[in-house]
């Protein structure tokens, strides 16, 4: 059956309705890849901040390739995943070594830049340069399975196949752009998850979830993503002037940010456990001061339990090698996670 419905009803929708986003207002690849990786971290009213953040700091890929890697983690800073951010700028550096500067117009060449997947390949080659290649974000499934009335998992292999192949159908590869943003941008503002203004929407006529009063029900999800529960305790080290914070590096979350020195525990510790892991990890003769939280800290896959401690060091402590004595007043040089920088904003200092 000809599905080119699809995109006549939703095309003239999005001509009218579309937010006047800024990189928007013109076809530059590297605006819309910052839009679109920004927009894998926050919604449109956010990100929109923070794409204005990096292109007044960073008007062309040129100069996002030549910054510091601690300056653009610190322009993230608040968005989370900061892989993302450190892949952004080894991804402009391989725009300019590999071609002259200039994003390639070819989904495979940019789908191989350092933090490119399917998605962001597929929304910059056509939105950018009019390659007519689906993209599939959780927009994209929610809108195809409530007007398609598909219940196959949307996190399943099958689901993920199904879906992609009818987005690929359903594409008009005469204004790929716009068609993609088009299905995206009703998911966003008509589309929603939560109470859809189906009155308003152009595809209502044609939506099998409608019409079978099954809107709530779908898309649908075959396993919960599992969540890990963390306890962070951390140490305020009490001085005049100045605090230590530590670079956290391995593969785990924040990589490369700098936070308080960090005791991590199996379960929450009150006091006297607290007092006794301090001794048993940095020696004895430490001062246990006021405990600020627990504050809950929620990410897409971990919940951290985060507890504050002021401590006193003995002063025969020795300070370990990574911890690194910063003036309260250097404090704003540093990339923090969230959690940290509102514990230090809020007076915490
Ligand atoms: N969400 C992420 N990218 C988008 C785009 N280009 N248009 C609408 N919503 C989006």
């Amino acid at each position: 059956m000809s599905t080119a419905w699809f995109s006549k009803a939703l095309l003239p929708w999005y001509w009218e309705h579309q937010r006047p986003l800024p990189w928007r207002q013109n076809a530059d690849p590297y605006h819309i890849w910052l839009s679109e990786v920004i927009l894998q971290q926050t919604r449109v009213d956010q990100g929109t901040a923070y794409w204005h953040r990096f292109t007044e700091r960073y008007p062309d890929v040129q100069s996002l390739a030549k910054a510091p890697e601690e300056e653009v983690l610190r322009l993230w800073q608040g968005l989370g995943y900061y892989s993302r951010a450190r892949n952004l700028r080894t991804a402009a550096q391989q725009v300019i070594e590999l071609h002259q500067g200039r994003f390639p117009p070819s989904y495979p060449a940019l789908k191989a830049l350092k933090g490119v997947g399917e998605y962001t390949a597929a929304a910059i080659g056509s939105i950018a340069f009019g390659l007519p290649e689906p993209v599939v974000d959780g927009n994209v499934y929610r809108v195809l399975a409530r007007v398609f009335g598909i219940a196959t998992p949307i996190d399943s292999t099958a689901g993920k196949k199904e879906f992609r192949e009818l987005a690929a159908k359903l594409m008009d590869k005469s204004q790929p752009g716009d068609h993609n943003q088009a299905v995206m941008e009703l998911g966003a503002l008509v589309c929603t998850p939560k109470s859809p203004r189906c009155g308003e929407c152009p595809l209502a006529r044609r939506c099998l979830a409608l019409r079978t009063d099954s809107i709530g029900a779908l898309p649908v999800k075959a396993k919960r993503t599992s969540v890990r529960e963390r306890y962070f305790n951390y140490l305020h080290v009490v001085d005049k002037n100045s605090l230590f914070l530590r670079k956290r590096e391995g593969k785990d979350i924040w990589q490369g940010l700098f936070e308080l020195p960090l005791i991590e525990s199996t379960r929450a510790l009150k006091g006297d456990r607290f007092a006794e892991v301090v001794r048993r990890e940095f020696g004895s003769g430490w001062t246990i001061g006021a405990q600020h939280g627990p504050i809950k800290h929620v990410l897409s896959h971990q919940i951290i339990h985060a507890r504050f401690w002021e401590v006193k060091r003995p002063k025969e402590f020795k300070v370990p090698a990574d911890w690194i004595m910063v003036p309260l007043v250097e404090l704003d040089r540093y990339a923090l996670p969230r959690l940290i920088d509102r514990y230090l904003r809020e007076g915490h200092r």
